[in-house]
């Protein structure tokens, strides 16, 4: 069996970063499934499909012709030939994947998608219902959490980065919407798996939260 971690949690609680050089640490496959929402939100809209037409989104979601390209340790996301990588981190190309992933046969159609991820020598898998649903035989589920206020600072700092503009107060609005959609849904709804491990990040550095994850799988192996 391929060894998998899941890393599930909110808007920004450090679960990509986290998932990125955990996979980096142990050499496994990296799968970003919050990617693929957001890829398939910016391309419904650029296709003029309306985030809420299930059969065109499902037929898009089937044919998504994206693919991941691993380039200097960072993961390059390109759309149809395009690269998008730095379009789908925007705050409204959030908005529109969290309003596409509402739709049970839209997940349904990115599922496999996400299960081929599983690959020799392992994978670390990254999203929202990792643990809960794509990967619920993963051996090692973690739940990565931190306060609101925390989780804004740390997207005001990332965005400010990246040379786009925002504002506090904003973010922490928008963190809350989109994680008030996220867990109230019917449809996966994100929770953490029974058997997860939770870990709150809020007071601790990123090294320290891959360092307690490589423990923890350490002590499952
Ligand atoms: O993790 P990220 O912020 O990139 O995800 C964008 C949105 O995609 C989330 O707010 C969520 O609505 C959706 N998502 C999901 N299931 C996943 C990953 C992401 O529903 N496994």
């Amino acid at each position: 069996m391929i060894p998998i971690i899941t890393i599930d949690g909110p808007v920004s609680s450090g679960k990509g970063t986290v998932a990125r050089l955990v996979a980096a640490r142990l050499a496994w496959h990296l799968l970003d499934s919050g990617a693929l929402y957001r890829v398939l939100g910016l391309y419904a809209t650029r296709q003029g499909v309306a985030l809420d037409d299930q059969p065109a989104l499902i037929r898009l979601a089937e044919n998504l012709p994206v693919v991941f390209r691993e380039q200097n340790g960072d993961t390059a996301v390109v759309l149809d030939g395009e690269d998008v990588s730095a379009d789908i981190r925007r705050e409204e190309v959030g908005e529109m994947a969290s309003q596409v992933a509402v739709l049970q046969p839209v997940r349904d159609a990115l599922f496999a998608r996400q299960r081929a991820f599983a690959l020799s020598p392992g994978l670390v898998a990254d999203g929202r219902d990792m643990g809960t649903v794509v990967f619920q035989d993963a051996p090692l589920k973690i739940y990565l959490n931190a306060s609101a206020e925390e989780r804004a600072r740390r997207r005001y700092a990332q965005l400010k980065e990246k040379g786009f503009d925002a504002t506090l107060a904003t973010l922490i609005e928008d963190i809350q919407t989109r994680d008030d959609r996220d867990m109230n849904r019917d449809v996966a709804p994100l929770k953490p798996a029974d058997d997860a491990v939770e870990i709150d990040s809020t007071s601790l550095s990123v090294e320290q939260v891959v360092d307690a994850i490589l423990d923890e799988a350490a002590r499952r192996s």
